[in-house]
């Protein structure tokens, strides 16, 4: 196989000694009121490293000498710089890390959906999850790129006789992950006054990463967000994955986090306008609220399809855990026909397979995925679904829903070809959901997205914008303004629109990243292909074990993987830095200089 990337020596989990409890006597709490017991300084040479389990007050008031376990996980010379060591310290582990000659211990977990971080990559003082590229500083564990809310545990370093020794608070290794310390609302507040000094119309990831940043960076005024649906946020990119999951089981923060962090979440409440010059909002049941600040963060909604029969049932588009749990209920041994080759699509026939009947997939392209992955990469996927019994209608579309007693009976494709159908999904795009802003005076592009400035600030003064909604200039394009509906760039667009509401002029800096998983397997994408000309591929394709470099001139402008991990997270590395990567580079089958470009 070309182009294995030459992997640093596998490291085995090892535990030298589960030495204590045989505990300090009391935290020492350094004056930045962490607990930093062995802050005298460590005999390497680095900084006493300060726990972040300790800087919740409730918990560092409470942690007891025997709540700590310390152990002896390896000898100095075990690692080198730039590698990292998942260690046992007997009640859980923790990942250790030697960079510029300094050892730092964080969780091992990543807090989005517990991918393994030893496999990802470390760089320039962060470590990358290998499967979704969210990205943890190693000194203080925070997430500073996404996806996922949480941040990691940091635990207490030091060097004793050439051994490295790690004091973990027990609970915090168990958990594996940690919640930034919030601030409250202090300002005199009454829930029926419709006034709040900060906005946000939306509870998908952009806007709930909006709010807890707010909170996280010591906003202390009012914070009002408010949402379409009846559910609190959610992981929607869960509903194409595992279509039987409800709304609870996807739930991103419970109502008891809103009510602790004072973040209020109105349900079911539309926006219907928005009048900036009084900065006043309308909902549709004709209630007012009055704003300060401004965030818009509305998401998609599907694409609708234009055929016959639109009063026939079990037609779906797919959007909310509602939808995704009727389809699962309706399709057991029935025929379901997808109408779409996106990445919806594909997912929903990969999920039915072993629900359905039969499973038609209909789509308007020769092969699937072909305007992001390219021709080869969407027929070696094309493959792996008719070897799972997935039949397709390419180069078709659909014409008319034909039904029997107001249910779905048939398809009828444009090219007369009928086919049976008991369920029928529709997943062919999606729109920008701003049409409540048409009179605004809040600048949108033809198509209906919202153009913002790197610092997410929309024409208007006072107002941002993020999300799918969102046109920005992304830095890896040279600034050109794209549209990137991911679920991790709408996390970092609340993040950045959060910091500039406070007045911090932060612009935004991160590399597209997303992923879709299909029988089992996952396909990991980082950066902006968009007008790719060719594309290098190294690996299997028929082994579905490869990694496709996107090209546009000579420069490597996008990369796509599966079965390849981290070489994703590595490319995103590289592209994160700054620094580019040439078509020739990746044509040679020898990547090994990869490794270092992205960690330099
Ligand atoms: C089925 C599915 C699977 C996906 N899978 C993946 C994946 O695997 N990987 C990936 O990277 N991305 C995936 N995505 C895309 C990802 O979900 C989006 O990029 C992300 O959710 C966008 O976040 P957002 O905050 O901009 O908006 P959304 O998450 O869409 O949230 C929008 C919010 O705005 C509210 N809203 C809309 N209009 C109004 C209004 N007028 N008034 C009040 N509230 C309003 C909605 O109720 C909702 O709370 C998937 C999307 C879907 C639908
Ligand atoms: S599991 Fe780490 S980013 Fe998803």
């Amino acid at each position: 196989m070309g182009g294995c990337l030459s992997k640093p020596k596998p490291v085995e989990v090892k535990v030298e000694l589960t030495l204590l409890e045989k505990e300090k006597e009391t935290d020492v709490m350094s004056p930045n009121g962490k607990a930093s017991p062995f802050s005298d300084g460590r005999p390497n040479g680095a900084p006493g490293h300060c726990s972040d389990e300790d800087s919740t007050p409730a918990l560092r008031s409470h942690h007891k000498p025997h709540d700590y376990v310390e152990a002896s996980v390896c000898h100095v010379k075990d690692l080198e710089n730039g590698q990292m060591r998942e260690v046992d310290l007997g009640s859980g582990r923790a990942l250790l890390i030697k960079e510029h000659g300094e050892f730092s211990a964080i969780g091992h977990k990543c807090p989005h959906y517990g991918a393994p971080l030893v496999k990802g990559v470390l760089s320039k003082g962060h470590v990358r999850c290998p499967w979704h590229g969210a990205c943890f500083n190693i000194s203080t564990g925070d997430i500073e790129d996404f996806p996922g809310l949480d941040s990691l545990p940091t635990f207490q370093v030091r060097v004793e006789k050439d051994k490295v020794i790690i004091r973990a608070n027990k609970q915090a290794l168990q958990s594996q992950k940690r919640t930034k310390v919030m601030t409250k609302c202090s300002a005199v507040v009454n829930a029926n006054t419709g006034f709040s000094h900060v906005l946000i119309i939306g509870a998908g990831p952009a806007g709930l990463v909006c709010a807890e940043t707010l909170r996280q960076e010591g906003f202390t005024d009012r914070i009002v967000m408010c949402t379409m649906d009846k559910h609190q946020p959610y992981d929607r990119a869960k509903l194409s994955k595992s279509l039987e999951s409800t709304a609870e089981h996807l739930r991103l923060r419970s109502m008891e986090f809103f009510q602790n962090h004072d973040i209020e979440l109105l349900t079911e409440k539309e926006i219907a306008s928005v009048d900036v010059r009084s900065k006043t909002v309308t909902f549709r049941d004709g209630l007012k609220m009055e704003y300060r600040k401004l965030f818009i963060a509305t998401g998609s909604k599907p694409k609708p399809l234009n055929y016959k029969g639109k009063d026939v049932e079990n037609v779906f588009y797919l959007r909310t855990p509602e939808d995704a749990n009727n389809i699962a209920r309706l399709v057991n041994n029935k025929n379901a026909v997808i109408v779409g080759t996106s990445f919806i699509g594909m997912e929903v026939a990969a999920a039915l397979t072993d629900k359905a009947h039969s499973v038609s997939v209909i789509g308007i392209e020769s092969v699937p995925f072909r305007k992001v992955l390219g021709e080869k990469v969407g027929k070696a996927i094309m493959k792996m679904f008719e070897t799972n019994r997935v039949k397709f209608y390419m180069l078709n579309e659909v014409s008319e829903m034909r039904g029997q007693h107001g249910q779905l009976k048939e398809v009828v494709l444009k090219s007369g070809k009928v086919l049976r159908a008991d369920v029928c999904v529709i997943g062919t795009g999606s729109i920008p959901a701003t049409s409540f802003l048409k009179q605004s005076g809040i600048h949108m592009d033809s198509k209906g997205f919202i153009t913002v400035s790197k610092m997410m600030q929309t024409n208007v003064d006072g107002i941002f914008a993020g999300g799918d909604i969102a046109m920005f200039p992304l830095s890896l394009r040279s600034n050109k303004k794209v549209n990137v509906p991911h679920w991790q760039m709408a996390h970092m667009h609340g993040r950045v629109a959060a910091l500039n509401m406070m007045g911090r002029i932060v612009e935004i800096k991160t590399v597209p990243y997303f992923w879709a998983a299909m029988f089992g397997k996952s396909i990991r994408y980082a950066g902006h292909g968009e007008g790719f000309d060719d594309v290098v591929i190294q690996g299997d394709l028929d082994e579905l074990k490869f990694v496709a470099f996107y090209t546009k001139s000579e420069e490597v402008v996008a990369v796509a993987s599966m079965n390849y991990d981290p070489i994703v997270s590595r490319v995103a590395e590289v592209f994160g830095s700054g620094k580019g990567i040439k078509k020739r580079d990746v044509e040679t089958g020898d990547m090994s200089w990869l490794i270092d470009k992205g960690t330099q």
